[in-house]
């Protein structure tokens, strides 16, 4: 095939298609790469493609280049065994030429890099290019470490396995089955990170709450409380004796804090829609007697006698709860898929000029995306793809790609009409 892409040379209007292989060339699936008019007989646009037309020879060729100027870091076959020196087996071969003409040129700055290409020349680089493409791309990692590590690092998954004891008081998913216990769905995260705070430094006195609490992290109690704020709220599965009509005109002072019909805007103030009734008076009861300290609250309990009470948590437990205003954070496979719009399909880039990403090391993915996000390493698109990632967003999707599956793209050339 080789040959025939060389005999073709002169053709212009070429068609460049990428084929994945699964393994070896025969069973292949091959998509049209989006190159505009590519082929040899372009100048400008097409001198990146040079390495994707390299014959037999040139990758020999490229093979000695490597062995004396780079196997020492990225190992004789394209596989590093170092932290923060990416593989370069099986990377797309335009890619690769791209990225070492900008250490050349210092556009992309690295010290190590900037003195192996100093003194090559650029037909030594295409051709060194060609040879680690051409080669065989590492295996993703057993990723044990990297799954399990983003597994753990769900924020979601690990406040629903922390709250797994609570449900037996609480609910299940927070919707409470048991007078006088609180339902804790439809309050902001940020109240009831506050709550459990109060309960763990003693703040709020309540020995169980405590005892329960104390185990767990003031990091996994912010997982809890978002575990909380993503489940559908439904009224508290329990009685609420008491007038709700006298409730209503006794609440109308209460409104401007806890929202209309209970449904709070701030995260201050819980919300009380939906509530178990027998929780809230009995909240009311305590902070009027002060065995739950808050000025304000204690100041508005105090008129209220224990009938009033019990109207009012009457009308609020029948309310409608609302969902708080939270956002599920993305999980990492829901952010690659905007990356493979460009990176490919699990990271496996048919475009010879974009990176593929699949088994990468994931040390040198977490240190890339670093780099853009600092301006360190400059892409216009990667700066604003990174821009917004948290770090464990970064971490996410290094350990994401580094256990996919790689494919080898084999880039057919055939002559266009
Ligand atoms: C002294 C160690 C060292 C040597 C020798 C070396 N490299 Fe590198 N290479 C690195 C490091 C470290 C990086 C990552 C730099 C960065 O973050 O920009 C890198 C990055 C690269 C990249 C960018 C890969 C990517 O995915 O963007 C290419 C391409 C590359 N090297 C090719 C070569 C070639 C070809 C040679 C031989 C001519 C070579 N390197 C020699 C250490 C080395
Ligand atoms: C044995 C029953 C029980 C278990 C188990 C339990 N709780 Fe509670 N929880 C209560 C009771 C009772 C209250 C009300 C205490 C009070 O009056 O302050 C409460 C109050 C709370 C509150 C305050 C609610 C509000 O509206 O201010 C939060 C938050 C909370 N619990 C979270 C948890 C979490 C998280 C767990 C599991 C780690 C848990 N609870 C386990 C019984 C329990
Ligand atoms: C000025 C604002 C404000 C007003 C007005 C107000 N509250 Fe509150 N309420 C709060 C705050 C803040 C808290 C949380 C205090 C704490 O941390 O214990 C609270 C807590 C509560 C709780 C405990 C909820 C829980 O989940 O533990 C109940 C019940 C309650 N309020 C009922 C009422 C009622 C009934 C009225 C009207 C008579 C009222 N509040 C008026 C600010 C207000
Ligand atoms: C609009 C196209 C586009 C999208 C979408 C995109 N990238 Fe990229 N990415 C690029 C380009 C172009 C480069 C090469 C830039 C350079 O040379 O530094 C690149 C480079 C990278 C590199 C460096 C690879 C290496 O070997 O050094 C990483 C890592 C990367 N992207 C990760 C991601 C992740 C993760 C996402 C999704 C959150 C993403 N990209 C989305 C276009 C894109």
């Amino acid at each position: 095939m080789l040959e025939q892409l060389v005999t073709k040379r002169s053709i212009r209007n070429w068609l460049l298609i990428a084929c994945t292989a699964a393994s070896g060339i025969t069973s292949t699936f091959c998509s049209t790469v989006a190159l505009a008019q590519a082929g040899p007989g372009k100048a400008a646009a097409t001198d990146d493609l040079r390495p994707v037309y390299a014959n037999a020879q040139d990758i020999a060729d490229g093979k000695r280049v490597a062995e004396a100027s780079c196997a020492a870091c990225h190992g004789a076959n394209g596989i590093s065994a170092t932290k923060g020196i990416p593989h370069l087996a099986g990377q797309r071969p335009a890619y690769l030429y791209l990225g070492l003409r900008a250490y050349q040129s210092g556009a992309r700055s690295d010290e190590s890099m900037t003195n192996a290409v100093k003194f090559l020349s650029d037909d030594a680089l295409v051709k060194a290019a060609a040879y680690y493409g051409s080669q065989d791309p590492a295996q993703p990692v057993a990723s044990s470490a990297g799954k399990s590590a983003s597994a753990k690092k769900d924020p979601v998954q690990t406040g629903k396995a922390a709250a797994a004891g609570c449900a037996g008081c609480h609910g299940d998913a927070g919707v409470s089955k048991t007078a006088g216990m609180p339902s804790l769905i439809g309050m902001d995260p940020k109240y009831l990170v506050a709550a459990m705070k109060a309960y763990k430094n003693g703040q709020r006195k309540n020995e169980m709450m405590k005892n329960f609490l104390s185990a767990i992290s003031d990091a996994e109690l912010e997982n809890v409380a978002l575990y909380y704020g993503l489940q559908k709220p439904a009224r508290a599965q329990t009685p609420a004796a008491g007038d709700q009509a006298a409730g209503k005109a006794a609440a109308g002072a209460c409104a401007g804090c806890h929202g209309e019909q209970g449904v709070s805007t701030n995260a201050a103030n819980p919300s009380l829609a939906g509530q178990d009734a027998q929780y809230l008076a009995a909240a009311l009861q305590v902070y009027k007697d002060g065995a739950r300290s808050d000025e304000t609250m204690k100041a508005l309990a105090a008129p209220l006698d224990e009938s009033a009470m019990k109207n009012i948590a009457a009308y609020y437990a029948n309310q409608q709860p609302q969902p708080p205003k939270v956002q599920k954070p993305l999980s990492a496979s829901d952010l690659a898929q905007r990356c493979d719009r460009c990176h490919g399909v699990d990271g496996n880039s048919t475009d010879p000029r974009l990176p593929a990403l699949a088994a990468q090391r994931a040390d040198y993915l977490e240190k890339v995306l670093h780099a853009y996000q600092a301006g360190a390493r400059k892409s216009t698109a990667m700066a604003a793809m990174s821009a917004a990632m948290s770090d464990a967003d970064v971490e996410n999707l290094a350990a994401y790609y580094a256990g996919k599956k790689p494919r080898a793209v084999v880039f057919v050339i055939l002559p266009g009409k």
